[in-house]
C-alpha cells in the first residue's frame, strides 16, 4: 500500500475543474482503500492572504467542500497543516541545507512575482514548507497539478541532501500527476480557472449556475444548422455529468440540426444537478452542523501527529537537537 498525500491551499472555491481535474481522483484512491493523508495548506495560504477571518473562514468551507464530494474522514486523514507544527520545525532544518540557487529557479515565485505579489521571505521559502509536509509524512505519491511539478523536485532534493548529510532518513516522494485528465473548459472556452474568472463553482447557488451555464460562450451557428460537437464547451461539459447513451443522443442533435445551444445548455444544467444535488445536500447538512467540521480536524490532527512522531524523533536525533 502506498502513503498518499496532497495539501489543499483553501484560496477560492472550488469549481468543476478541479473536481474533475483533482478531487475525484482523490476519492478514487481513498475508496481504493490507499493510504491517504489530506491537508489544508493553512499556512501556505498566509503567502497571499492577509485576512485572518477570511483564511479561517475559507478552511472551514474547503473541508465541507471536499467531504461533500466524497471524501471520508474515516478513511482518509483529514487534518489541518497548522495543527502539525511539526512541518514548521522540519521546514527549519530543511531551509539550513537548501541552497538559495534551488529557490531562485523556482517558476511559480518568478509567476508570482510577474503578478505583482511582495516578494516575502515566505513566498520564497514555499517549497521548503511543501517539503516538510511531504517528508514528514513518509509519502510515496503527491497528487498535484502539472504546476508543482517542480516543487516535488525541490522535495527530493531537500530529501537526498538531508540524507547525505545526516543518514537514511527520508524516503524520495514521486508526483502523481494524472494522465489524460481533459482540461475542462470555462464558460469562455478556455482552461477553465480562478485566474481567468471563467469558472462554475461547484457548490455556487443554483440561480448562479444557471445564470453562467446559459451564458457559456458559443459559435453563432443557427438553430438549424448542423454543429460539430467535439470541441464544444457545452457538449464537453456534457460528457463530464452525462451517461454515454445521453452523450451519443447529444451528439447526434448536434450533427443533425435544428438542435441549439440552447438546448444543450438546458440539457448540461439537468445534467449537472442529477450528479451534483447529493453532494449539495451533503454539504447544507454537514454546514448545519457548527462543530462537526472541528470535530474532524481534531481527530485528523491526533492521527496526523502521531504518524508524524518517528520520522521528528528520528530527525531530532539526527540533527543535534
Ligand atoms: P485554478 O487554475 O483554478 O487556480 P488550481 O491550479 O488551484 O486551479 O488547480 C487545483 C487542481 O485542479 C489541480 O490538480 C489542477 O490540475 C486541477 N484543475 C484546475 N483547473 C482544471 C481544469 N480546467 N481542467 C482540469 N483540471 C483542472
Ligand atoms: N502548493 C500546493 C498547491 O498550491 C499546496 C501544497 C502545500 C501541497 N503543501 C503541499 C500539495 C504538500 C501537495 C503536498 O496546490
Amino acid at each position: 500500500m502506498k502513503r498518499i498525500l496532497t495539501g489543499i491551499q483553501p484560496s477560492g472555491k472550488l469549481h468543476w475543474g478541479n473536481y474533475f481535474g483533482a478531487i475525484r481522483n482523490m476519492v478514487e484512491l481513498q475508496n481504493a482503500g490507499e493510504d491517504m493523508f489530506m491537508f489544508i495548506a493553512n499556512f501556505h495560504a498566509m503567502t497571499t492572504v492577509r485576512d485572518g477571518a477570511a483564511l479561517r473562514a475559507s478552511t472551514r468551507d474547503v473541508v465541507l467542500d471536499y467531504l461533500a464530494c466524497g471524501m471520508d474522514p474515516e478513511k482518509t486523514v483529514l487534518y489541518r497543516q497548522s495543527d502539525l507544527p511539526e512541518v514548521q520545525e522540519l521546514a527549519w532544518y530543511l531551509s539550513c541545507l537548501c541552497p538559495m540557487g534551488l529557490l531562485e529557479r523556482c517558476h511559480s515565485y518568478k509567476d508570482k512575482m510577474a503578478h505583482g505579489f511582495d516578494a516575502t521571505h515566505g513566498l520564497f521559502a514555499y517549497p521548503v514548507l511543501m517539503a516538510a509536509d511531504i517528508l514528514i509524512m513518509n509519502s510515496d505519491l503527491v497528487p498535484v497539478g502539472k504546476d508543482q511539478k517542480q516543487h516535488l523536485e525541490v522535495t527530493r532534493d531537500l530529501a537526498q541532501k538531508f540524507n547525505n548529510a545526516y543518514g537514511e532518513i527520508f524516503k524520495l516522494p514521486d508526483a502523481y500527476i494524472p494522465e489524460q485528465v481533459a482540461l475542462i473548459p470555462g464558460t469562455d472556452g478556455q482552461k477553465m480557472s480562478k485566474s481567468y474568472h471563467n469558472t462554475i463553482e461547484l457548490f455556487e447557488d443554483a440561480k448562479s449556475i444557471k445564470k453562467k451555464v446559459m451564458g457559456i460562450v458559443t459559435d453563432s451557428t443557427p438553430m438549424e444548422s448542423p454543429k460539430v460537437p467535439e470541441g464544444n464547451s457545452i457538449y464537453e461539459l456534457y460528457k463530464l455529468f452525462a451517461t454515454p447513451e445521453e452523450v451519443s443522443t447529444m451528439a447526434d442533435n448536434y450533427r443533425k440540426g435544428g438542435y441549439g445551444y440552447g438546448h444543450a445548455k438546458k440539457a448540461l444544467l439537468e445534467a449537472y444537478h442529477r450528479v451534483f444535488d447529493p453532494f449539495r445536500e451533503k454539504r447544507e447538512a454537514l454546514a448545519r452542523d457548527p462543530d462537526y467540521v472541528e470535530d474532524v480536524l481534531n481527530e485528523g490532527k491526533r492521527r496526523a501527529q502521531t504518524a508524524a512522531a518517528p520520522t521528528m524523533e528520528k530527525v531530532r536525533k539526527a540533527v543535534g537537537i
